[in-house]
């Protein structure tokens, strides 16, 4: 394992991911994490950038006892500050104007001897590295030399002459900087000498083992399905592992998309042979989200009802365990957490707004733990989600609900405007159906990272076979995003849309005009609501 100890860089999480890339197996954990606390030796350290200034009060340092431990240490913007810093206050300074480094730059690389030069091995001397700092080393401190120069920072990379603790000034984990991973291989594979050997068939064997282990041979598990990959993947998983003590339980809130519940039944309980059990819970939804239209409101509404007929469940479930002769009480839970929910609660940040309250990323099976003793399983925490893509290609689940579009618990709930009626709700269903399907025609659909149609609140006046008629106004989004936390509107042709709008004006009864959303997030956001 390669450790990567974050500053709070909002790059942090990405060094892992390019180390995962190499097969190198990486973990990110907080900069405040003592040597003391962890359950590994690592094979390497790599220190992150971080919002701060070394020199500042406030500023987070690594635990001493890291640099101790002879292993590796490579420091990355924050980090390289953190390494100069420690062996004299005097080696950071603010940058002044002008000198000050954001964006693009071009490095020359200084080779000295073969142990100063293994970071840059096999790269070119010149190189362009995304660089984003305001304070800068004022000096080498001792026993560094230089390995990489800009023009305005001489001291772009700095390497210690005999023992293996190197640091650069730029970024090598984001794509601006084309022989990042390259840098990232040299000092993983080369210098730490970790073995590029992590795969997701060796990841799945470990996984199905470790899941045999904790559960034991008779205790049952459960777990919420909703069709999405990540709820599919860890079912699919825990199925393997467990067999038909493994219990998966699809809600069907009302709200899903159009033939939806028919889909994860087949694909569920008929592809993957999955016990699960359906509940048609609609009636119950849409009855209680009768006249509301804040959409904190909805979401907390389904997310509790959600909860309160999963409970339900989940007591029948042990009921008719208790029958078994070979089945133990229902003991844990599977949750699908995947890595950058864990990131996004142990990264060093201060704390940071709430804008909306996604309720499956964490919080949702609290009281259920709490009320019935369940524990938590999460095959998934250590994955980003391509990898649990890769993870369910691996475990035979068909290619189309692997590159499935994320979709939220509170469906098209958030996706209608205002109140959400039946009648609403079957427009925007059919809707939304002929959108993707156009998508997938188009075969835009892996293209795009999420579309959908929506409704706005008001009518608008058309005209229908010279008379006038009022309809819903259709509002289709669709995005390209890595992260969901900003994205673009997919420039789909204007042809393209207008076949889309022609369709679902002449197919769906009560639209009279469809608009496009083209605002990126921010400042919009991906769900309507
Ligand atoms: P926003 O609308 O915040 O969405 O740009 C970002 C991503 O989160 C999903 N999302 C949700 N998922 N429950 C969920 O399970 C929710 O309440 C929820 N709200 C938004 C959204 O679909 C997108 O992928």
């Amino acid at each position: 394992t390669i450790l990567v100890l974050d500053n709070g860089s909002q790059y942090s999480h990405l060094i892992t991911r390019r180390l995962r890339e190499l097969n190198v197996y990486s973990e990110m954990l907080p900069c405040t994490t003592k040597l003391s606390d962890l359950a590994f030796k690592p094979k390497g350290i790599i220190l992150s950038g971080g919002p701060y200034s070394v020199y500042e009060e406030s500023a987070p340092h690594t635990d001493p006892a890291f640099f101790d431990l002879g292993v590796p240490v490579l420091g990355v913007c924050y980090g390289l500050q953190e390494i100069a810093w420690r062996l004299g206050k005097e080696n950071v300074v603010a940058g002044t104007e002008g000198q000050r480094e954001y964006g693009l730059a071009d490095i020359v690389a200084q080779r000295h001897n073969s142990h100063t030069d293994r970071l840059f091995e096999g790269l070119e001397d010149a190189m362009q590295v995304y660089m984003s700092h305001g304070d800068k080393l004022s000096q080498l401190p001792d026993g560094f030399c230089t390995i990489a120069t800009t023009q305005n920072s001489p001291f772009a990379g700095i390497a210690h002459t005999e023992k293996p603790i190197y640091g650069i000034q730029f970024h090598p984990e984001v794509t601006h900087t084309p022989r990042g991973t390259a840098l990232l291989r040299n000092f993983a594979v080369g210098i730490c000498g970790a073995k590029p050997d992590w795969s997701m068939s060796s990841f799945c064997d470990q996984e199905i083992a470790r899941i045999r282990k904790l559960v034991g041979d008779r205790a049952q598990v459960i777990g919420a399905v909703s069709g999405g990959v990540d709820s599919t993947v860890g079912a699919a998983l825990l199925k393997e592992a467990i067999g038909s003590r493994f219990h998966a339980v699809l809600v069907d809130n009302g709200v899903m998309r159009l033939n939806e519940c028919q889909q994860v039944k087949e694909t569920l309980a008929e592809h993957l042979g999955i016990s699960l059990t359906v509940v048609d819970a609609s009636q119950r939804f849409l009855d209680g989200l009768k006249g509301v239209v804040d959409s904190e409101k909805k979401r907390k509404f389904i997310g509790n009802t959600f909860i309160d007929i999963f409970e339900e469940e989940a007591l029948k479930i042990e009921k008719r365990a208790e029958n078994t002769p070979n089945a133990g009480k229902v003991e844990w839970f599977l949750q699908g957490t995947l890595y950058p929910d864990v990131i996004e609660s142990i990264s060093f940040k201060g704390p940071s707004a709430t804008i909306k309250t996604h309720h499956n990323v964490g919080g949702l099976p609290q009281r259920m733990m709490d009320g019935q003793g369940l524990k938590l399983i999460e095959p998934l925490r250590e994955l980003f989600k391509d990898e649990v893509r890769d993870l369910g290609r691996q475990l035979g689940i068909h290619e189309d609900l692997v590159m499935r579009h994320p979709f939220p618990g509170p469906g098209i709930a958030i996706r209608i405007l205002g109140d959400v009626t039946p009648e609403r709700v079957k427009i925007a269903r059919q809707a939304d159906h002929i959108f993707i399907s156009m998508i997938r025609e188009a075969g835009l659909y892996n293209e795009i990272s999420q579309a959908y149609a929506g409704l706005d609140t008001n009518k608008a006046v058309g005209v229908m076979g010279d008379k006038r008629q009022e309809g819903y106004i259709v509002i289709l989004r669709a995005v390209k995003t890595t992260d969901f936390m900003t994205a673009e509107a997919y420039p789909f042709s204007m042809d393209f849309l207008m076949d889309v709008s022609r369709r679902i004006v002449n197919e769906v009864d009560g639209i009279a005009l469809v608009t496009y959303n083209t605002t990126s997030k921010p400042p919009s956001t991906i769900e309507l609501q």
